[in-house]
Protein backbone atom coordinates (compact mmCIF):
# COMPACT_ATOMS: atom_id res chain seq x y z
CA UNK A 1 0.00 0.00 0.00
CA UNK A 2 1.59 3.01 -1.21
CA UNK A 3 -0.88 6.25 0.86
CA UNK A 4 -1.09 9.53 -0.89
CA UNK A 5 -2.91 11.06 2.28
CA UNK A 6 -2.69 9.96 6.03
CA UNK A 7 -4.94 11.79 8.35
CA UNK A 8 -3.39 11.47 11.90
CA UNK A 9 -4.98 11.92 15.18
CA UNK A 10 -8.84 11.75 14.15
CA UNK A 11 -11.50 11.55 16.59
CA UNK A 12 -13.57 8.91 14.69
CA UNK A 13 -16.53 7.29 16.65
CA UNK A 14 -14.75 7.97 20.12
CA UNK A 15 -11.76 6.56 18.86
CA UNK A 16 -8.51 7.97 18.23
CA UNK A 17 -7.35 7.30 14.60
CA UNK A 18 -5.03 7.66 11.85
CA UNK A 19 -6.26 7.13 8.69
CA UNK A 20 -4.62 6.36 4.99
CA UNK A 21 -5.81 7.24 1.81
CA UNK A 22 -4.72 5.91 -1.50
CA UNK A 23 -5.83 7.72 -4.39
CA UNK A 24 -9.61 8.41 -4.01
CA UNK A 25 -10.42 5.33 -1.66
CA UNK A 26 -9.58 4.43 1.87
CA UNK A 27 -6.96 1.64 2.39
CA UNK A 28 -6.80 1.91 6.32
CA UNK A 29 -7.68 3.29 9.52
CA UNK A 30 -6.28 2.30 12.70
CA UNK A 31 -3.58 4.13 15.76
CA UNK A 32 -0.66 4.87 14.69
CA UNK A 33 -0.38 3.71 11.13
CA UNK A 34 3.37 3.08 10.64
CA UNK A 35 2.98 3.86 7.18
CA UNK A 36 4.14 7.32 5.59
CA UNK A 37 2.54 9.56 2.74
CA UNK A 38 3.68 12.65 0.80
CA UNK A 39 1.28 14.36 2.46
CA UNK A 40 0.03 13.98 6.47
CA UNK A 41 -2.35 16.25 8.21
CA UNK A 42 -2.39 16.31 11.82
CA UNK A 43 -5.84 16.40 13.04
CA UNK A 44 -5.44 17.19 16.23
CA UNK A 45 -7.97 15.22 17.29
CA UNK A 46 -10.79 16.66 15.97
CA UNK A 47 -13.99 15.47 14.72
CA UNK A 48 -13.74 13.50 11.58
CA UNK A 49 -17.40 12.69 10.27
CA UNK A 50 -18.72 11.45 6.83
CA UNK A 51 -19.85 14.45 4.70
CA UNK A 52 -23.22 16.46 5.09
CA UNK A 53 -25.56 15.07 2.70
CA UNK A 54 -28.32 17.69 1.28
CA UNK A 55 -31.49 15.35 0.64
CA UNK A 56 -33.85 18.18 -0.49
CA UNK A 57 -32.51 21.83 -2.77
CA UNK A 58 -33.96 23.27 -5.43
CA UNK A 59 -30.67 24.71 -7.12
CA UNK A 60 -32.48 26.39 -10.36
CA UNK A 61 -34.03 28.51 -7.58
CA UNK A 62 -30.78 29.04 -5.43
CA UNK A 63 -29.72 32.63 -5.18
CA UNK A 64 -32.64 34.36 -6.83
CA UNK A 65 -34.47 35.91 -3.55
CA UNK A 66 -35.75 39.52 -4.63
CA UNK A 67 -35.86 38.92 -8.30
CA UNK A 68 -38.16 39.96 -9.71
CA UNK A 69 -39.96 40.95 -6.36
CA UNK A 70 -39.76 39.89 -2.18
CA UNK A 71 -42.63 37.37 -0.96
CA UNK A 72 -43.57 39.48 1.12
CA UNK A 73 -46.78 36.88 2.58
CA UNK A 74 -44.09 34.49 2.65
CA UNK A 75 -46.48 31.56 1.73
CA UNK A 76 -46.11 28.91 -0.53
CA UNK A 77 -47.92 30.12 -2.93
CA UNK A 78 -46.75 33.65 -3.24
CA UNK A 79 -43.37 31.89 -3.48
CA UNK A 80 -44.38 29.68 -6.71
CA UNK A 81 -46.33 32.93 -8.43
CA UNK A 82 -42.96 34.52 -8.00
CA UNK A 83 -40.76 32.03 -9.52
CA UNK A 84 -43.24 31.54 -12.27
CA UNK A 85 -42.19 35.17 -13.39
CA UNK A 86 -38.58 34.56 -12.55
CA UNK A 87 -38.32 31.48 -14.71
CA UNK A 88 -39.46 33.47 -17.77
CA UNK A 89 -35.82 35.05 -17.71
CA UNK A 90 -33.89 31.63 -17.09
CA UNK A 91 -30.74 31.13 -19.39
CA UNK A 92 -28.36 28.22 -19.12
CA UNK A 93 -25.64 30.07 -17.79
CA UNK A 94 -27.72 31.96 -15.33
CA UNK A 95 -29.09 28.47 -13.90
CA UNK A 96 -25.65 27.26 -13.73
CA UNK A 97 -23.94 30.40 -12.17
CA UNK A 98 -26.14 29.83 -9.63
CA UNK A 99 -26.28 26.34 -8.93
CA UNK A 100 -22.33 25.83 -8.75
CA UNK A 101 -22.51 29.00 -6.38
CA UNK A 102 -24.69 27.19 -4.07
CA UNK A 103 -22.77 23.85 -4.78
CA UNK A 104 -19.77 25.65 -3.54
CA UNK A 105 -21.30 27.45 -0.39
CA UNK A 106 -22.32 23.91 0.55
CA UNK A 107 -19.34 21.73 -0.05
CA UNK A 108 -17.06 24.97 2.02
CA UNK A 109 -19.48 24.33 4.68
CA UNK A 110 -18.70 20.15 4.41
CA UNK A 111 -21.72 18.57 1.81
CA UNK A 112 -20.30 16.27 -0.66
CA UNK A 113 -23.85 14.58 -1.29
CA UNK A 114 -26.70 16.62 -2.74
CA UNK A 115 -30.11 15.61 -4.28
CA UNK A 116 -31.92 18.87 -6.42
CA UNK A 117 -35.28 18.81 -7.58
CA UNK A 118 -35.51 20.91 -10.76
CA UNK A 119 -38.24 22.61 -11.96
CA UNK A 120 -39.83 20.68 -15.20
CA UNK A 121 -43.07 22.51 -15.81
CA UNK A 122 -41.28 25.56 -18.06
CA UNK A 123 -41.22 24.64 -21.72
CA UNK A 124 -37.65 24.87 -22.93
CA UNK A 125 -36.24 22.81 -20.05
CA UNK A 126 -33.78 25.51 -19.43
CA UNK A 127 -33.33 24.73 -15.78
CA UNK A 128 -32.95 21.35 -16.25
CA UNK A 129 -30.32 21.21 -19.31
CA UNK A 130 -28.45 23.85 -16.69
CA UNK A 131 -28.24 21.46 -13.89
CA UNK A 132 -27.59 18.82 -15.94
CA UNK A 133 -24.29 20.08 -17.24
CA UNK A 134 -24.05 21.16 -13.65
CA UNK A 135 -24.09 17.46 -12.81
CA UNK A 136 -21.09 16.51 -14.84
CA UNK A 137 -18.63 19.69 -14.18
CA UNK A 138 -18.86 18.72 -10.36
CA UNK A 139 -18.36 15.37 -10.42
CA UNK A 140 -14.88 15.42 -9.53
CA UNK A 141 -15.68 17.26 -5.89
CA UNK A 142 -19.35 16.93 -5.25
CA UNK A 143 -22.34 13.94 -6.27
CA UNK A 144 -25.50 15.77 -7.35
CA UNK A 145 -28.82 14.21 -8.39
CA UNK A 146 -31.03 15.24 -9.93
CA UNK A 147 -35.07 15.26 -9.64
CA UNK A 148 -37.32 16.11 -12.25
CA UNK A 149 -40.10 18.37 -10.19
CA UNK A 150 -43.14 19.93 -11.99
CA UNK A 151 -43.57 22.49 -10.13
CA UNK A 152 -47.30 23.45 -11.30
CA UNK A 153 -48.54 19.99 -11.28
CA UNK A 154 -48.20 17.26 -13.80
CA UNK A 155 -52.28 17.60 -14.69
CA UNK A 156 -52.71 21.51 -13.78
CA UNK A 157 -52.18 23.01 -16.41
CA UNK A 158 -53.98 21.26 -19.58
CA UNK A 159 -53.22 23.19 -22.53
CA UNK A 160 -55.68 22.36 -25.51
CA UNK A 161 -56.54 18.64 -23.90
CA UNK A 162 -52.72 18.28 -24.21
CA UNK A 163 -51.41 17.13 -20.92
CA UNK A 164 -47.98 19.41 -21.30
CA UNK A 165 -46.51 19.05 -17.95
CA UNK A 166 -47.04 15.30 -18.58
CA UNK A 167 -44.92 15.14 -21.60
CA UNK A 168 -42.33 17.76 -19.74
CA UNK A 169 -41.62 15.30 -16.91
CA UNK A 170 -41.49 12.15 -19.06
CA UNK A 171 -38.54 13.69 -21.61
CA UNK A 172 -36.54 15.50 -18.56
CA UNK A 173 -36.14 11.47 -17.11
CA UNK A 174 -35.19 10.57 -20.75
CA UNK A 175 -32.77 13.59 -20.52
CA UNK A 176 -31.00 11.89 -17.36
CA UNK A 177 -33.15 13.33 -14.37
CA UNK A 178 -32.10 10.79 -11.92
CA UNK A 179 -35.49 10.76 -9.87
CA UNK A 180 -39.16 11.41 -11.00
CA UNK A 181 -40.89 14.02 -8.66
CA UNK A 182 -44.45 15.46 -7.94
CA UNK A 183 -46.35 17.67 -6.36
CA UNK A 184 -49.96 16.16 -5.91
CA UNK A 185 -51.39 18.38 -3.03
CA UNK A 186 -51.02 21.29 -5.63
CA UNK A 187 -52.76 19.74 -8.48
CA UNK A 188 -56.33 20.80 -9.16
CA UNK A 189 -58.07 17.80 -7.40
CA UNK A 190 -57.86 15.06 -5.13
CA UNK A 191 -58.42 13.39 -7.85
CA UNK A 192 -55.71 14.68 -10.38
CA UNK A 193 -53.43 14.53 -6.99
CA UNK A 194 -53.65 10.82 -6.90
CA UNK A 195 -53.29 10.07 -10.67
CA UNK A 196 -50.04 12.20 -10.43
CA UNK A 197 -48.70 9.74 -7.92
CA UNK A 198 -49.84 6.91 -9.67
CA UNK A 199 -47.88 8.35 -13.35
CA UNK A 200 -44.52 9.19 -10.71
CA UNK A 201 -44.58 5.06 -10.33
CA UNK A 202 -45.33 4.76 -13.88
CA UNK A 203 -42.68 6.84 -14.98
CA UNK A 204 -40.16 5.50 -12.66
CA UNK A 205 -40.88 1.54 -13.02
CA UNK A 206 -40.29 2.60 -16.66
CA UNK A 207 -37.53 4.24 -16.75
CA UNK A 208 -35.62 2.65 -13.75
CA UNK A 209 -35.10 6.05 -11.55
CA UNK A 210 -35.18 6.58 -7.93
CA UNK A 211 -38.75 8.45 -6.74
CA UNK A 212 -38.87 11.84 -4.15
CA UNK A 213 -42.58 13.60 -4.33
CA UNK A 214 -43.02 16.82 -2.36
CA UNK A 215 -45.86 14.94 -0.70
CA UNK A 216 -48.87 16.75 1.25
CA UNK A 217 -46.66 20.06 1.54
CA UNK A 218 -49.70 22.10 3.71
CA UNK A 219 -51.21 22.49 6.76
CA UNK A 220 -54.73 20.79 5.40
CA UNK A 221 -55.02 17.76 7.78
CA UNK A 222 -57.14 16.28 4.51
CA UNK A 223 -53.92 16.20 2.28
CA UNK A 224 -53.27 12.57 2.30
CA UNK A 225 -51.26 11.72 -0.41
CA UNK A 226 -48.51 10.19 1.93
CA UNK A 227 -51.45 7.37 2.10
CA UNK A 228 -51.39 7.18 -1.61
CA UNK A 229 -47.59 7.18 -1.88
CA UNK A 230 -46.94 4.36 0.62
CA UNK A 231 -49.59 1.82 -0.96
CA UNK A 232 -48.07 2.66 -4.05
CA UNK A 233 -44.34 2.00 -2.81
CA UNK A 234 -45.51 -0.92 -1.26
CA UNK A 235 -47.82 -2.36 -4.04
CA UNK A 236 -44.54 -1.78 -6.43
CA UNK A 237 -42.19 -2.94 -4.40
CA UNK A 238 -40.04 0.65 -5.18
CA UNK A 239 -40.22 0.83 -0.96
CA UNK A 240 -36.71 2.06 -0.36
CA UNK A 241 -36.19 3.83 -3.60
CA UNK A 242 -39.12 5.94 -2.74
CA UNK A 243 -39.22 9.57 -0.59
CA UNK A 244 -42.04 11.46 0.63
CA UNK A 245 -40.44 14.89 0.64
CA UNK A 246 -41.92 17.48 3.60
CA UNK A 247 -45.08 15.73 4.74
CA UNK A 248 -45.84 18.57 6.67
CA UNK A 249 -49.62 17.69 6.72
CA UNK A 250 -48.37 15.19 8.75
CA UNK A 251 -48.07 17.28 11.67
CA UNK A 252 -51.86 17.91 11.83
CA UNK A 253 -53.87 14.55 11.04
CA UNK A 254 -55.38 13.69 13.85
CA UNK A 255 -53.82 10.84 16.09
CA UNK A 256 -55.94 7.88 15.16
CA UNK A 257 -55.48 8.17 11.56
CA UNK A 258 -51.50 8.99 12.27
CA UNK A 259 -51.37 5.76 14.24
CA UNK A 260 -52.95 4.23 11.49
CA UNK A 261 -50.67 5.35 8.61
CA UNK A 262 -47.57 4.80 10.43
CA UNK A 263 -48.18 1.13 10.59
CA UNK A 264 -48.56 1.75 6.45
CA UNK A 265 -45.39 3.55 6.46
CA UNK A 266 -43.71 1.15 8.55
CA UNK A 267 -44.91 -1.77 5.86
CA UNK A 268 -43.49 0.45 2.98
CA UNK A 269 -40.06 1.65 4.13
CA UNK A 270 -40.20 4.35 2.18
CA UNK A 271 -37.94 7.37 2.60
CA UNK A 272 -39.08 10.80 4.80
CA UNK A 273 -37.13 14.38 4.31
CA UNK A 274 -37.70 16.88 6.73
CA UNK A 275 -36.92 20.53 5.79
CA UNK A 276 -37.12 22.55 9.23
CA UNK A 277 -35.83 26.20 8.87
CA UNK A 278 -38.52 26.61 5.86
CA UNK A 279 -41.22 24.65 6.40
CA UNK A 280 -41.12 26.53 10.14
CA UNK A 281 -41.68 30.09 8.27
CA UNK A 282 -44.13 29.19 5.59
CA UNK A 283 -46.50 26.93 7.42
CA UNK A 284 -48.96 27.94 9.86
CA UNK A 285 -48.93 30.87 7.87
CA UNK A 286 -53.15 30.92 8.09
CA UNK A 287 -53.02 30.15 11.67
CA UNK A 288 -54.04 32.10 14.19
CA UNK A 289 -53.20 30.89 17.88
CA UNK A 290 -52.19 27.92 18.67
CA UNK A 291 -49.75 28.15 15.52
CA UNK A 292 -48.57 24.54 13.97
CA UNK A 293 -44.86 24.24 13.46
CA UNK A 294 -45.55 22.92 10.19
CA UNK A 295 -42.64 19.63 10.46
CA UNK A 296 -43.62 16.08 10.15
CA UNK A 297 -43.76 14.34 12.57
CA UNK A 298 -39.70 13.51 12.62
CA UNK A 299 -39.17 11.70 16.13
CA UNK A 300 -41.66 9.75 15.69
CA UNK A 301 -41.30 8.30 12.68
CA UNK A 302 -37.70 7.57 13.87
CA UNK A 303 -38.72 6.20 16.41
CA UNK A 304 -40.69 3.65 14.10
CA UNK A 305 -37.46 2.80 12.53
CA UNK A 306 -38.41 4.91 9.27
CA UNK A 307 -35.64 6.24 7.60
CA UNK A 308 -35.84 10.06 8.02
CA UNK A 309 -33.36 12.82 6.63
CA UNK A 310 -33.33 16.47 6.16
CA UNK A 311 -32.43 19.46 3.45
CA UNK A 312 -32.57 23.51 3.22
CA UNK A 313 -35.18 23.13 0.57
CA UNK A 314 -34.39 26.63 -0.50
CA UNK A 315 -31.52 29.08 -0.22
CA UNK A 316 -32.00 32.40 -0.78
CA UNK A 317 -35.02 32.22 -3.65
CA UNK A 318 -38.69 33.08 -3.42
CA UNK A 319 -39.66 30.68 -1.00
CA UNK A 320 -36.98 31.02 1.89
CA UNK A 321 -34.59 34.40 1.46
CA UNK A 322 -32.10 33.11 4.29
CA UNK A 323 -29.94 30.24 4.48
CA UNK A 324 -26.58 29.59 4.08
CA UNK A 325 -25.68 26.30 2.78
CA UNK A 326 -24.67 25.15 6.46
CA UNK A 327 -26.15 21.90 7.10
CA UNK A 328 -25.33 22.23 11.17
CA UNK A 329 -27.74 25.01 11.11
CA UNK A 330 -30.84 22.54 9.77
CA UNK A 331 -29.80 20.05 12.15
CA UNK A 332 -29.97 22.86 14.67
CA UNK A 333 -33.42 23.60 13.35
CA UNK A 334 -34.70 20.11 13.96
CA UNK A 335 -33.23 19.54 17.21
CA UNK A 336 -35.33 22.56 18.36
CA UNK A 337 -38.76 22.18 16.18
CA UNK A 338 -38.99 18.80 16.69
CA UNK A 339 -37.66 18.63 20.59
CA UNK A 340 -35.22 16.15 19.53
CA UNK A 341 -33.15 17.55 23.04
CA UNK A 342 -31.96 14.17 24.87
CA UNK A 343 -28.59 13.20 23.62
CA UNK A 344 -29.31 10.15 21.53
CA UNK A 345 -32.16 12.20 20.00
CA UNK A 346 -29.48 14.80 19.51
CA UNK A 347 -27.26 12.15 17.54
CA UNK A 348 -29.84 10.90 15.59
CA UNK A 349 -30.21 14.53 13.69
CA UNK A 350 -26.97 14.76 12.93
CA UNK A 351 -27.57 11.13 11.27
CA UNK A 352 -30.39 12.48 9.52
CA UNK A 353 -28.11 15.06 7.59
CA UNK A 354 -25.24 11.96 7.30
CA UNK A 355 -25.79 8.30 6.98
CA UNK A 356 -30.07 8.80 6.94
CA UNK A 357 -29.41 11.27 4.14
CA UNK A 358 -27.00 8.76 2.13
CA UNK A 359 -29.44 6.11 2.58
CA UNK A 360 -32.59 8.45 1.28
CA UNK A 361 -30.09 9.07 -1.67
CA UNK A 362 -29.63 5.13 -2.30
CA UNK A 363 -25.82 5.98 -1.96
CA UNK A 364 -25.19 2.40 -0.75
CA UNK A 365 -21.71 1.60 -0.52
CA UNK A 366 -19.87 4.59 -1.71
CA UNK A 367 -20.65 6.63 1.38
CA UNK A 368 -19.53 6.52 4.81
CA UNK A 369 -16.05 6.16 6.40
CA UNK A 370 -14.42 2.45 6.11
CA UNK A 371 -11.42 0.95 4.06
CA UNK A 372 -12.25 0.25 0.43
CA UNK A 373 -15.16 3.14 1.02
CA UNK A 374 -14.40 6.46 -1.36
CA UNK A 375 -12.21 8.81 0.58
CA UNK A 376 -14.98 11.65 1.33
CA UNK A 377 -14.96 13.23 4.23
CA UNK A 378 -15.02 16.19 6.29
CA UNK A 379 -13.31 17.40 9.61
CA UNK A 380 -15.26 19.57 12.54
CA UNK A 381 -13.47 21.61 15.06
CA UNK A 382 -15.47 19.56 17.47
CA UNK A 383 -14.94 16.58 19.90
CA UNK A 384 -18.53 14.96 18.90
CA UNK A 385 -22.10 15.37 17.39
CA UNK A 386 -24.01 16.71 20.08
CA UNK A 387 -20.87 19.62 20.78
CA UNK A 388 -20.94 20.25 16.83
CA UNK A 389 -24.77 20.34 17.30
CA UNK A 390 -24.18 22.97 20.53
CA UNK A 391 -21.33 25.08 19.02
CA UNK A 392 -21.83 24.74 14.91
CA UNK A 393 -17.98 25.13 14.19
CA UNK A 394 -16.18 25.54 11.66
CA UNK A 395 -15.39 22.34 9.13
CA UNK A 396 -11.57 22.59 9.18
CA UNK A 397 -10.84 20.14 6.08
CA UNK A 398 -13.23 18.75 3.07
CA UNK A 399 -11.81 15.82 1.46
CA UNK A 400 -13.14 14.66 -1.47
CA UNK A 401 -12.14 11.57 -3.51
CA UNK A 402 -8.98 12.01 -1.47
CA UNK A 403 -7.73 14.89 -2.25
CA UNK A 404 -8.06 18.41 0.26
CA UNK A 405 -10.83 20.40 -1.47
CA UNK A 406 -11.53 23.09 1.20
CA UNK A 407 -9.30 24.31 4.69
CA UNK A 408 -10.83 26.57 7.00
CA UNK A 409 -9.41 28.66 9.92
CA UNK A 410 -11.99 28.61 12.97
CA UNK A 411 -12.36 32.29 14.18
CA UNK A 412 -10.14 33.78 16.87
CA UNK A 413 -11.59 35.99 18.97
CA UNK A 414 -8.61 38.06 20.71
CA UNK A 415 -10.18 40.42 23.38
CA UNK A 416 -8.49 43.99 22.89
CA UNK A 417 -9.00 44.90 26.80
CA UNK A 418 -9.36 43.05 30.23
CA UNK A 419 -13.14 43.32 31.68
CA UNK A 420 -14.11 41.03 34.77
FE1 LIG B 1 -38.90 21.47 -2.15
Amino acid sequence: MTPTLILRNCTLDHARLDIAIEGDTIIAIAPHLEMTAPTEIDISGQLVSPPFVESHIHLDSALTVGQPRHNQSGTLFEGIEIWRDRKQTLTTDDVKHRAIAALKLMASQGTLFVRSHVDVSEPNLTALEGLLEVRDLVKGWITLQIVAFPQDGIYSNPKNGSPKNDELIEEAIILGADAVGGIPHYELTREDGVRSVHRIFELAEKYNRLIDIHCDEIDDDQSRFLEVVSACALQTGLQEKVTASHTTAFGSYNDAYALKLMGFLKRSGINFIANPLINITLQGRTDTYPKRRGLTRVKELWQAGLNVSLGHDCIQDPWYGLGTGNMLDVISMAVHLCQMTGLEEMDACYDMATTHGARTLNLQDSYGIAVGKPANLIVLDSSDKYDAIRRRPTVSHVISRGQVLVETASPQVKWQRDVD
